[in-house]
């Protein structure tokens, strides 16, 4: 079973006079367990095929299937619910609460998922365990470097086990030491949690941490060497 199926997808932005098609008929798979990196030069669409895929956005035409289910017959409710809990989100400015601790903002999808808090008291540990802030789980994220803030981010985004994480340049914004740590992180996460990835990226060095590339260019998908 993929953990995404993209069939045919296109996304047209503007209006006739003006017209922007950002993806012309892509089509791909990703299987359970993968490390994938989305390139392509800026503007190429990959924010745009990330968001399609996380349900952030309707494509223009084609289908896109989260572990064999179709995203857009889905009904809000479901697809909310698919959001929170099959797809962890970490973008490029990490997204922190800023007034909730390190812990709080970890914890934020288990309430937001009502679900009790104390049924995560292990996982929270695990958790902080392995992004290596078990010292500062107390602390507000402008106590934090951008390195720290951004696992912070990935651990708010994997507490429920997603199956698939979107990432949008996560390193974006960092310096090349916090830069290596926060790959290092998404690689041991995709190897002991089993957890798939999608994460976009500029650097040649950073995609190199998945497994396989996909390569955008004019709307195309110009490699994509499916093991
Ligand atoms: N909401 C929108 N309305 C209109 N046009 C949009 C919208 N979102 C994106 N676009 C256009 O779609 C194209 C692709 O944008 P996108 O953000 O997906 O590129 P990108 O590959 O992520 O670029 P970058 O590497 O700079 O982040 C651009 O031409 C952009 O202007
Ligand atoms: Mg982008």
């Amino acid at each position: 079973m993929s953990i995404v199926n993209v069939q045919n997808l296109s996304k047209v932005f503007g209006n006739k006079d003006n017209r922007n098609k950002v993806l012309d008929s892509v089509s791909f798979k990703i299987e359970k367990g993968e490390f994938v990196s989305l390139m392509g030069a800026s503007g190429s669409g990959k924010s745009t095929l990330l968001y399609l895929i996380g349900g952030l956005d309707k494509p223009t035409e084609g289908d896109i299937f989260i572990n064999d289910e179709d995203i857009n017959k889905m009904k809000e409710k479901k697809l909310a619910a698919l959001r929170r809990k099959d797809i962890g989100f970490v973008f490029q400015f990490y997204n922190l609460v800023q007034n909730l601790t390190v812990e709080e903002n970890i914890m934020l999808p288990v309430i937001m998922d009502g679900q009790k808090e104390k049924d995560y008291k292990d996982r929270l540990e695990k958790i902080l365990r392995i992004i290596g802030l078990e010292d500062k789980r107390k602390a507000l994220p402008n106590q934090l470097s951008g390195g720290q803030q951004q696992r912070v981010s990935i651990a708010r985004a994997i507490i429920l086990s997603p199956s698939l994480i979107l990432a949008d340049e996560p390193i974006g914004n960092l310096d090349s030491k916090s830069g290596k740590e926060v790959m290092d992180l998404f690689k041991s996460i995709n190897k002991e949690e089993g957890i798939t990835i999608l994460q976009v990226t500029h650097s040649k060095e950073a995609s190199e941490y998945g497994t396989r590339t996909i390569l955008l260019k004019d709307g195309k998908i110009i490699n994509s060497d499916i093991e």
